[in-house]
């Protein structure tokens, strides 16, 4: 059925984006929805770029429980159906450790758009919600987001640099991913 908006009483047809923007939600994991995003796998070619899903699952249970570090695991749904998943976190040490960032930092620590799924324009719209959240300091106050990417994942990096994020190549070290930073 073609979505539409009532516009000063008009019925006015929806544009593809903004049928996208209405329905692209960020959700909690739960229980109920784990298995959704268990089975989201990104390309091939894509697998040196980021975690399986079931790892980043993990990583956030000992995070968080070992560390206490706080971490926030959602699925990218559009409408109902699963279509990507999302970790954030807050004061990684790593950041420290790894790129001498200073602690307090929200990180945009997994993100994925399944095979399936992408060139639709739901990774924009997905990064514009989990920015939105981070801007609600659900873990605190921070003045920066952070994340970082493989040198060669040129999608990605295109993708966090049309948002403003800021590449710290000279906090970069070699094999290891760049970090970019945006202020909140
Ligand atoms: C990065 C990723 C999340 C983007 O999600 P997506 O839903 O495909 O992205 P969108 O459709 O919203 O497109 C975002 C931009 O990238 C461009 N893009 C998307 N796929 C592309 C491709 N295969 N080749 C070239 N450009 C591409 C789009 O044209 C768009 O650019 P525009 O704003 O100038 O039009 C997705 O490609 C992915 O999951 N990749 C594998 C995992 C990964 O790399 N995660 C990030 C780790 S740092």
């Amino acid at each position: 059925m073609l979505q539409s908006f009532m516009v000063n009483g008009i019925l006015v047809p929806a544009t593809r984006k903004e049928i996208i923007m209405n329905n692209i939600c960020l959700e909690k994991l739960t229980w109920d929805t784990v298995d959704d995003v268990l089975k989201l796998k990104v390309s091939k070619e894509q697998k040196e770029f980021v975690a399986p899903n079931r790892d980043s699952i993990i990583d956030a249970y000992f995070a968080l429980t070992e560390e206490s570090i706080p971490v926030f695991t959602f699925g990218i749904y559009l409408g109902k159906k699963p279509v990507g998943f999302l970790m954030i976190g807050y004061d990684v040490p790593w950041a420290e450790q790894y790129y001498g960032l200073p602690r307090g930092y929200y990180y945009i620590w997994r993100f994925m758009i399944d095979k399936r799924y992408q060139g639709n324009g739901y990774g924009k719209e997905a990064l514009k919600l989990a920015i939105d959240f981070i801007k609600t300091s659900p873990s605190g106050k921070a003045e920066y987001c952070w994340l970082s990417y493989e040198p060669e994942n040129e999608v990605a990096r295109n993708l966090y640099l049309s948002f403003g994020f800021e590449e710290k190549k000279e906090l970069w070290k070699e094999d290891q991913e760049i970090p970019a930073v945006y202020k909140l």
